[in-house]
């Protein structure tokens, strides 16, 4: 078994900071050492201590670099990865001009495991070590998705899409096809290695009431997979899916009255909630989550972070890629903070990098497993760079805490700043820097 003995300085979070003074919430260590070994954590702690037991262990150091859980993806559309920066459109336009036809082209599982490989590789460098993904409608892009990264050995929760109606023929699937190849999917890949399931209708205007009776079925079916679907992001959708089903209460009730909510769904952007929506939220436990660059790129709104915390709801935060317009889990937070001070609310530093790891992996019920450098957790490691471009560097010369650091990181940096990827303990990029 391979032991690798990474020294660098070491962060990893316990519990959410309450604020920057909060040091309970997270352990530093300046001469710190994290030892891996049969893609799990062994040990943690300071450099010397851990490199004491560590008999054996290949030494890779990574100082002055700093040691943190890979960053979790929560809302990932790994079939758009070659619509990214697609102009002019908000949100159902968007979606008929760029995002159809892009996603038609799944149906060839060739085009499908190329852009597999594409995809995850662009996860990892830019420090992403778990995404929660949509694949297309095709059951082969699953099939791409889950084999490539079981090949990596990384954990991926994702799902085909069902959708069987208001888009082109060469997208759609039938309640019966969707509910068939999910199942088939279910018991090929959840649970199989480090992949889960998460049951992917794509939202209320593209699925049949027929669609998402047959998804409620597989949730009860199989109460240990994911759900992910969207909801609320965009003024016009909501008054479409208020037309297509006239009898719900609201958008949430659509995937309520069909039995799909709950502590493992999944709700992207969850923008412009009614009251009831909300309580009927942190009454499931199911998990709004926020994705900062698509919600300015498509125009959707302001996520009311602040709002959805008082009422005691744990929230996601996501790339929405190719709505979203980086795959950097540090951009996603650099405009996430700007969305939330347009609306007077703060996103301190520690909270956020405690959000896009341990946060993440508490919003999957995974923390047990990843978002920390605990002992006993698996081996997704990054190592970040805040000095890794000329402007971070001169912005750095002036840093004077962690906390400065950390928000340098959060509002400049992207892969640049990734000097390496651990997936299962296994190093991603090639060049070290
Ligand atoms: N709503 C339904 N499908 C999508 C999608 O692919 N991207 C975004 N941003 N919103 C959606
Ligand atoms: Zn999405």
């Amino acid at each position: 078994m391979t032991n690798t003995l990474l020294r660098g300085r070491v962060i990893t979070f316990h519990h959410e900071p309450t604020g920057p003074d909060d040091t309970d919430a997270y352990t530093y260590i300046e001469d710190g050492a994290v030892l891996m070994r049969g893609g799990m954590i062994a040990a943690t702690g300071t450099y010397d201590k851990v490199a004491a037991d560590a008999h054996g262990a290949t030494l890779v150091d990574h100082r002055p670099h700093l040691l943190m859980a890979g960053f979790i993806d929560m809302h990932i559309h790994f079939p758009q990865v070659q619509i990214v920066a697609s102009w002019g459109s908000q949100l159902l336009d968007w979606l008929n001009g760029y995002t159809f036809p892009a996603e038609a082209e799944y149906a060839d599982a060739q085009h499908a495991r190329a852009m597999a490989g594409r995809f995850c590789s662009l996860l990892t460098d830019h420090g992403t070590t778990t995404a929660v993904a949509f694949c297309s409608v095709h059951a082969s892009s699953a099939e791409a998705l889950f084999s490539e990264a079981n090949d990596r050995g990384m954990r991926m929760i994702a799902g085909k899409t069902m959708m069987d109606r208001n888009a082109p023929e060469t997208v759609l699937d039938t309640a019966q096809s969707g509910y068939d190849e999910s199942k088939a999917l279910i018991e090929r890949w959840h649970g199989k290695g480090r992949a889960s399931y998460a049951i992917t209708p794509r939202f209320a205007i593209t699925s049949t009431p027929e669609q998402l009776e047959m998804s409620g079925a597989l949730v009860s079916e199989h109460p240990d997979c994911y759900v992910q679907t969207h909801l609320s992001e965009n003024h016009d959708e909501i008054a479409y899916t208020a037309e297509l089903y006239p009898q719900a209460r609201d958008y949430l009730d659509v995937y309520e009255r069909h039995g799909l909510l709950g502590p493992r769904t999944m709700l992207g952007h969850a923008i412009h909630l009614r009251d009831r929506e909300i309580g009927a939220m942190a009454e499931t436990g199911a998990h709004p989550v926020f994705c900062p660059t698509s919600n300015l790129f498509l125009g959707s709104g302001l996520f009311d972070d602040a709002g959805l915390r008082a009422r005691g709801i744990q929230s996601g935060i996501a790339t929405d890629i190719g709505a979203g317009t980086s795959y950097s889990m540090l951009q996603a937070l650099n405009e996430g903070y700007k969305i939330l001070q347009l609306q007077d609310q703060k996103l301190h530093t520690l909270r956020a990098f405690h959000w896009i790891t341990r946060g993440n992996a508490e919003v999957l019920g995974m923390a047990d497993k990843i978002g920390s450098l605990d002992p006993g957790t698996e081996a997704d490691i990054t190592v970040i760079n805040a000095r890794a471009t000329p402007a971070m560097r001169l912005r750095m010369d002036r840093a004077d805490s962690l906390s400065d650091e950390l928000f340098v990181v959060q509002m400049m940096g992207d892969d640049r700043a990734i000097a390496q990827t651990y997936v299962a303990g296994v190093p991603q990029k090639n060049e070290k820097n």
